[in-house]
Parts: structure tokens; sequence; C-alpha cells
């Protein structure tokens, strides 16, 4: 653990966020989990089971009500599964979802584990929602054993950056897709959908595989999976939509 890094401005977002994700954690157990997305029953939960075979110690970071925790317990093989999440509804629904793996109240950048206790380390669509990215990837390198593996699932930070989205231009008559501020770090709250409000962090590709590299996490495998047939389906009008990916995966070994 190590708190050099943080900020004021790390502190008071972290306020914000963490009351956010209490006061909406029913949004995401009720739109996200128990198959109702179509990304994660196509696309995330395929992915992490292809890359979870052989791990027998998993942390999952920012686990929510646990759904991917759910899906390591059926991996052939695995001794021990733990989640932590800072927010308490998704902890306490989580641990009625599934009572015999362990769910901690925790933050990443506070690992509530020893050095090297876990062969696998998962964070789903979570480091976009954290302040000390730094503190965070320390504390993963640090949790994770000398060769073990962390899958890092992220909305894509270049594609997916605020403000982007689909532009249909009746008048020259394309469709496209709009970038909005790549390069710039940034904190927004976004309205995610009528009076749910969720806190996100935007920043550019680099200040992650940065950070991975300077804490020995090398980079072993990287894919941008184009939006899966059911989450097309939804959107029909963007006949080009699937070639803009919204997930990155990066699966990485602790040097
Ligand atoms: C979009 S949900 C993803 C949940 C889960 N990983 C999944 O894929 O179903 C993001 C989760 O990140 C958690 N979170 C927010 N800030 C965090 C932090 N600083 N450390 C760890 N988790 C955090 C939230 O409480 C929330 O449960």
């Amino acid at each position: 653990m190590n708190d050099d890094y943080r900020s004021p401005l790390d502190d008071e977002f972290d306020a914000i966020a963490s009351e956010l994700w209490e006061n909406n954690a029913s949004w995401w157990q009720t739109g996200f989990t128990l198959g109702a997305d179509p990304e994660y029953e196509e696309q995330i939960i395929p992915m992490l089971r292809e890359h979870l075979a052989g791990s027998c110690r998993i942390l999952d970071i920012g686990t929510g009500e646990g759904q991917l925790t759910r899906v390591a317990a059926h991996i052939a093989g695995v001794e021990y599964i733990a989640g932590i999440d800072p927010t308490w509804e998704q902890i306490e629904e989580a641990g009625r979802r599934a009572p015999d793996i362990d769910y901690v109240k925790a933050e990443a950048s506070h690992i509530p584990f020893a050095d090297g206790s876990f062969d696998t380390v998962v964070a789903c669509l979570v480091f976009e929602h954290i302040a000390d990215l730094p503190g965070a990837i320390a504390e993963v390198a640090r949790v994770l054993r000398s060769n073990g593996t962390f899958l890092f699932f992220l909305n894509h930070p270049l594609l997916q950056t605020p403000n982007s989205g689909w532009i249909d231009d009746h008048i020259i008559g394309e469709q496209y897709w709009r970038i909005g501020r790549y390069l710039v770090e940034e904190r927004t709250v976004e309205e995610v959908e009528k009076d749910v409000y969720i806190p996100f962090i935007h920043r550019p590709l680099g200040n992650y595989l940065n950070l991975l590299a300077e804490n020995s996490l090398v980079l072993t495998r990287m894919e941008e999976p184009p939006p899966p047939k059911g989450f097309l389906e939804k959107a029909p009008e963007y006949y080009e939509a699937a070639t803009i990916p919204r997930l990155l995966f990066l699966r990485l070994n602790k040097a």
C-alpha cells in the first residue's frame, strides 16, 4: 500500500464517487448482472472463462455484486476466490448471491491481502472509476505472485472518451464516430439513465500502459473485440457499429 500518490482532488472525487456508487448499486445489479446484459453474457464472461483456465487463487477487484467471482467458482482447479469492493450495497448483495465466496469492503488502492497472495487478479470495468490509479496498479502488482496474471477489462479509453458517439449526419448523408478529447484526463459524472449518476475518469491509454510497465506487469495479450450481436441488435440504426470496439482487454503477467 502506498499513499504517496494521492492528491486532495483524489479524496474529493472518491467521496463523491463512493456516495454515487452506494446510491446506484441497484442500477448495476438489475441492468448488468444475472444475464441482463448481452456484453457480459456474450463477450466478457466467455473471455474471462477462457483466461481464468489454470488459475488457483483469484482476486476480483471492484467485484460489484460478484458476478465474475461466481464465474470463477466454476473453473476447474480453483482453490480460493475473493472479491473486494468499497461499496457496501455491492458487497452485501455479493454475499447474498454467493455465501461461500469471501467478499471484503476495500478499495483497489488498499487491498487487504498479503504480498503474492494470488496467481490471478481480475478487474472488470472498474479502473475507469478509480482516482488513485498509480496506487491501485501498485497494489495489483503487490498481491500477485511472480508470473501471476492480471486480467484487465476497460471501457476502451480511446474510442469511449467522454463525448464520443455516433453522429448521423443527414446533410452529408454519413454516419461516423465522433471522438471526444482523448488526450485530456477528465473526471466526469454521467447520467447513465434517468436520475442515475455514475463517476468516471477518462485517461489516455498510455497512462495505463506506462503504469503497468513501471509495476513489472508485462502485456501478453490485447483484445479489442467488436460489440457482440446482442448489443448490436439494440442499435440497428448504426450499421457501422460493429467496427468500433467498446471494450479493451489486456492480459499482463508479473515479471
Ligand atoms: C461497473 S461496476 C463493475 C462490477 C464488476 N467488476 C462487474 O464486472 O460486474 C464498477 C464497480 O467498481 C467499484 N469501485 C468504485 N470505486 C472503486 C475503487 N476505488 N476500488 C475498487 N472498486 C471500486 C464500484 O463500487 C462498482 O461495484
